[in-house]
């Protein structure tokens, strides 16, 4: 037997008892004639003990160990002299009696300690060593417990799990597709699936009315903190349902995330939001409600003066930020350079100062003190508030107000990540119009219903009858991050082919992608619905977190390359030619010759 305890299990009523442990050596100290050692497993740290009085032996074993080494050892559970109060086991040690090296470790190129010495990128090189690290172990014993709670409360509520394949059909709609040649089918490609949308739906048509998957999907997009091109869903779907079915459904599931998980509980349902009003309010369709700070359409109050930036522009809005109003010039300044960056991309910043000892503003030579109260006022501005103004297109203008919003929140300590504030976006348009490619694209996806109201517009051909059309689409948004996304889908063929239409897809290319889910509608497919969470944004943003990367055992970088194993990789000629391949890539294109990649696997 290699151990009878873990490094994280003994307490002081084990003292006296003689055990054996297993683990990785985390430190060694020695202080006078004795030594200690950090012996660490993934349930915690142990200390052990050897003094003067030791065997030779086992005297000659610990001056041998080093960082990371493995080993058992042996000895009676000991009450320690000088206890520690940070660890689970600070009151004990072990009286060492024998120690046994199970295997040597070279120098590790970090320090495997919850604060690391080591850098992002070398940790990422060593992500099994960056692993045994307390942050990263607890992050996964998180996102454990949290697909355990969802497994339990979906099973418990007459949901099954059931798998779907990973080499499917390629029908890019949303991100790029990852694809996969197939040397059975010269020419011919499989695509990883961007989630597993058809197959749940053609569950649904299969009669499976309750389906849920915790499932791996794959985007080939771009990267940020809370994306990778391989990423987590919980995915949903439900047969006779209607919107408030669903969301009423997986608000019971995040509720009990949060009561199980994390011990809060959220007696009053989620508030719910329409997305003309997110947009007109919050200037985002995944509103941080954690602060108020709304968006106010001043247009009206602040055209007619004579100021150009304000009467050329087609919408002037503002928010107002508590308690700046003694901001200054300085501050206002780099708030203005803040906002012009082209992340933002707005023109400029006007302001005025609510403040108690009079009204000042940027604006003043054209707007008297009375008019700058009254437009304070009517916003709710306190005296020393501080109101920012933007001006432009109403669209980009409410974008970048929605930006400065989040920076204020930032800058005034008002997104805290211990506070939850949870909420559901509903009542998406169902289309977006692109200029450059001019045509439609689904704003959700292609299999979203539009909101039975709106059927006769969605069946005119007026590009601005289209454009009003609402979907049955909604989304769940945490903390400002969009966690969850879902729709009522259409479940009749006919309105299935018009949708293709109006996304611009011929009966053809419509037939030759979809045509396995058009023809399912047409044998009894019941009205069904369904959303998908992003589990690995769930378990970051339980965490109190916004990078997902920590919650993945094996992540990618921004550049989509997992650093450890070298990946993606250039393959062999041979590989290539099996599977009908040429690359046209500027630089060398295969792989070494195959010896040099002998052991590499
Ligand atoms: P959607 O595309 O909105 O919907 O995705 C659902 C949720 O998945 C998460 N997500 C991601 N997480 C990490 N990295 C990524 N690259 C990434 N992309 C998306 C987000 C998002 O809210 N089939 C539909 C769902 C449905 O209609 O039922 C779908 O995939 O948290």
């Amino acid at each position: 037997m290699y151990r009878t305890h873990t490094c994280g299990e003994l307490r002081i009523s084990n003292a006296g008892q003689s055990v054996t442990l297993a683990g990785w050596v985390q430190r060694v100290r020695k202080m006078g004639g004795m030594t200690f050692i950090d012996l660490r497993d993934r349930y915690g740290i142990t200390q052990l003990v050897a003094d003067e009085n030791e065997s030779k032996e086992v005297k000659a074993q610990v001056e041998k160990l080093g960082r990371e080494y493995v080993i058992q050892a042996s000895g009676v559970v000991t009450e320690r002299q000088s206890k520690n109060p940070k660890i689970e086991t600070g009151d004990i040690e072990i009286r060492l009696s024998d120690i046994r090296i199970l295997n040597a470790s070279a120098v590790p190129p970090f320090t495997i300690e919850d604060e690391s010495d080591g850098g992002e990128d070398l940790r990422a090189r060593y992500r099994y060593l960056d692993l045994r690290r307390g942050p990263l172990k607890k992050a996964l014993l998180h996102r454990h417990k949290m697909a355990w709670e969802v497994r339990n409360y979906l099973s418990s509520i007459g949901f099954l799990e059931i798998e779907t394949p990973y080499l499917i059909k390629s029908t890019p709609e949303g991100a790029r597709d990852f694809v996969v040649p197939s040397r059975m089918n010269p020419g011919q490609f499989y695509a990883l699936p961007q989630s597993p949308q058809t197959f749940k739906q053609l569950l649904m048509v299969a009669g499976y009315d309750k389906y849920f998957q915790i499932v791996r999907c794959f985007r080939d997009e771009d990267l940020r903190a809370d994306r990778q091109p391989e990423f987590t869903q919980i995915d949903c779907e439900m047969s006779f349902v209607e919107r408030d079915d669903v969301l009423d459904t997986f608000e019971g599931l995040i509720k009990s995330l949060f009561k199980n998980v994390l011990g809060k509980e959220f007696g009053e349902p989620f508030p719910r939001m329409s997305y003309a009003d997110a947009m007109e309010y919050y200037g985002s369709d995944k509103p941080d409600i954690r602060f108020g700070m709304k968006i106010n359409d001043v247009t009206a109050k602040v055209q007619g003066k004579n100021f150009s930036v304000f009467d050329s522009a087609e919408y002037a809005g503002a928010i107002c930020v508590p308690g700046c109003a003694g901001y200054t010039r300085k501050q206002i300044d780099e708030l203005t350079e803040w906002v012009k960056r082209p992340q933002v991309g707005a023109k400029g910043l006007i302001w005025i100062r609510n403040a108690k000892e009079g009204i000042k503003s940027s604006i003043d030579k054209f707007f008297t003190p009375e008019e700058l109260s009254a437009l304070a006022q009517g916003m709710g501005a306190l005296p020393g508030d501080l109101i920012l103004i933007m001006a432009g297109g109403k669209k980009k203008t409410r974008t970048a107000l929605g930006a400065l919003r989040l920076e204020m929140g930032n800058r005034l300590g008002l997104r805290k990540n211990d506070v939850f504030a949870p909420l559901w976006v509903c009542d998406f348009p169902l289309l977006e119009w692109d200029d450059e490619t001019g045509r439609f694209y689904a704003m959700h996806h292609p299999f979203t219903a539009p909101k039975p109201e709106d059927m006769d517009k969605f069946f005119s051909d007026k590009k601005e009858d289209l454009e009003q059309v609402n979907a049955n689409a909604y989304d769940f948004v945490l903390n400002g991050t969009e966690v969850g996304g879902g729709s009522i889908r259409i479940h009749d063929a006919k309105v299935q082919e018009r949708m293709f239409q109006v996304l611009g897809l011929t009966r053809e290319d419509a037939d030759y992608k979809f045509g396995f889910i058009i023809n399912a509608f047409k044998f009894g497919a019941p009205p069904h619905g369904g959303i998908a969470f992003g589990f690995d944004r769930f378990c970051a943003l339980f965490d109190g977190q916004e990078t997902i990367r920590d919650y993945i055992a094996f992540p990618k970088n921004n550049n989509g390359r997992d650093v450890m194993l070298d990946a993606p990789s250039y393959i062999e000629k041979e590989q290539m030619d099996e599977l009908f391949i040429k690359s046209t890539a500027p630089a060398a294109s295969t792989a070494p010759a195959a010896s040099a990649e002998e052991g590499k696997n």
